[in-house]
């Protein structure tokens, strides 16, 4: 797949994997082919001209599927366009909002070689039902209302203004 678009993810309840799979149909629509992946399956980035990366936080962290791609494809990313998206504030609060893009940022500010040529912050889902451990033994969060306020349009349109730069 020469000349191609990743568009890889990491997830653990699966929101992430269903906004990669919009962005890779809206980049579709461009004239490159578009591999929509788990971060971890990607062994290398041959035959991919760019890269769109997502991977939601947790507990302050961002998914170590992120943490360890960016340090494996270090040399191939630092010279290919690149552009990153992180879930994700569940509730509309702007607290929220500004928190979450201020972790992003902190968490670029580690990878100093990495000059993503966008990045953003989407809303995401929470599911009591789909809590993995260890986080379905607490109580707490299981008895949290679901939400999910993941923006498809505004996620859409993040990605057609993305598509010329990648
Ligand atoms: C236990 C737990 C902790 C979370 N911690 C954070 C966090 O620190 N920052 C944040 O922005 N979102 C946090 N979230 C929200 C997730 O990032 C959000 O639910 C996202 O949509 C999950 O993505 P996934 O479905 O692809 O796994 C947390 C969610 C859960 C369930």
């Amino acid at each position: 797949m020469p000349d191609a678009i990743l568009v890889g993810y990491a997830t653990r309840s699966g929101s992430t994997k269903e906004i990669a799979e919009a962005i890779g149909a809206t980049l579709r629509a461009g004239p490159r082919e578009v591999a929509v992946k788990p971060l971890k399956e990607v062994k290398s980035l041959e035959g991919y001209r760019s890269a769109v990366l997502g991977a939601p936080f947790f507990m302050f962290r961002w998914h170590k599927d992120a943490v360890s791609f960016l340090s494996r494809h270090k040399g191939t990313l630092a010279n290919m366009p690149a552009a990153v998206f992180a879930l994700g504030p569940f509730h509309d609060v702007e607290k929220e909002w500004n928190d979450v893009r201020a972790q992003l940022d902190k968490e670029l500010q580690k990878y100093p070689w990495f000059d993503p040529i966008a990045h953003e912050v989407f809303g995401g889902r929470f599911d009591p039902s789909r809590l993995g451990f260890p986080w379905s033994l607490i109580p707490a969060l299981k008895k949290m209302p679901a939400s999910d306020i993941r923006d498809w349009d505004a996620i859409r349109k993040w990605a057609q203004e993305l598509s010329p730069l990648l």
